[in-house]
Formats: C-alpha cells, structure tokens, sequence
C-alpha cells in the first residue's frame, strides 16, 4: 500500500502541506504512539542530507516522547477528509487520553515509527541536531511578540530524513 520513494522525488507543494494542510508529528516511545498536528515545519538539505526541520514547544507532550527516542514522522493526511482529526490533535494532549483511538486513527509500527493508516505520505526522520530558539536572537521582534508572548520558546528538531513512503492507493 504505501512504497517507499526517495525524498529528492517527492513532488508535493510543502508550503501548501505544512502551511495549510497540516502536519502530523508522531512519536513511538517504548510502545507508546502519540501525534500532534504542526503547521511549522522546513523541508530542505543540510549537510548533505535531506531533512525535515520541526519546532515544538517545550509543553508538548509530544516532544517528551521525541527526546527519548530522537526519532519523529511526520504524516501527511486529507487535510479537506481530515481537519476536524487534525484541529483535535492540534488542541488536546496525549498526556490525558489515547488521541489517536479517540479521533479514530489507527497505525502501523514501521521498526522504530508509527504510520498513522490514514496517511497519504510519510517521513520519518532520525535528529541530528536540537536546539531551541532564544530571545536574543530575534533580529525581527515582531516573530518574539506574536509567537512567544509566555516565553516559551520553540525546540528546533533538525530530523534527516530516513525513509519517505507514499502512499499507492486510497
Ligand atoms: C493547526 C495547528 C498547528 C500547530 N502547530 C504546532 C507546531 O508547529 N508546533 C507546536 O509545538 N505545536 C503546534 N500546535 C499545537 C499542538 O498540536 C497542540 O499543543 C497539541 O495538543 C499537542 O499535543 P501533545 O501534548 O499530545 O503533544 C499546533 C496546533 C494546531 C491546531
């Protein structure tokens, strides 16, 4: 069902995906599947590498699993099909429920990711570098305002992408 592409090939609009389609961050942590909906993210090539940059606040819960793992996918799905999944996983925790049973998604483990079935495309990424954004060195400080106004600077995940699957069939 799904094939795995070189990411040099894929053709999709990433501004459009990320920006207003939307994202989903997954992390597998000791058995534990949980995702977050993101519209921020970069994808490009550094040091030679193709990869998936994401930002993610520190309170996410998200993120807890990702620094144990170091390891994320991001999954593309119907944006149109899904949005009301997606603004739930992009307004609640999977601190305090199984997010994923509840907008009724369901995964696959893939070694050491989780591809949500549902998904058009995934991208799963190994970091190779993390870093977090600081107050200093906002030369635009409109970006510090509108964005952080609790201070709570994003986490900046710079993820080599290790494997792109897209899916062959509805
Ligand atoms: C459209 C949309 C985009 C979002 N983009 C991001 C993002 O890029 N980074 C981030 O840290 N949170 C982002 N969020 C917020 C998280 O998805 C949200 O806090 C989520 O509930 C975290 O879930 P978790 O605690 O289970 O990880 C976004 C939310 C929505 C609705």
């Amino acid at each position: 069902m799904f094939k795995k592409v070189n990411p040099y090939e894929l053709k999709e609009n990433f501004f459009e995906q990320i920006g207003n389609n939307w994202a989903l961050i997954t992390a597998l942590d000791k058995g534990q599947v949980n995702t977050m909906t993101a519209s921020w993210g970069t994808v490009g090539v550094l040091w030679h590498e193709p990869v998936f940059i994401t930002f993610i606040r520190d309170q996410r819960y998200t993120r807890e699993l990702i620094e144990n793992t170091k390891k994320y996918t991001v999954t593309f799905v119907d944006g149109n099909t899904y949005r009301k999944e997606l603004t739930y996983l992009g307004t609640t925790s999977g601190r305090d429920e199984d997010k994923l049973a509840h907008v009724g998604f369901d995964y696959e483990i893939h070694g050491d990711f989780a591809h949500i079935h549902q998904g058009l495309l995934h991208i799963d990424c190994e970091i190779i570098y993390a870093g977090k954004f600081r107050e200093e060195q906002f030369l635009d400080t409109d970006y510090l305002d509108q964005n952080y106004q609790n201070k709570d600077f994003s986490n900046v995940y710079i993820g080599k992408i290790v494997g792109a699957y897209v899916r062959e069939e509805k």
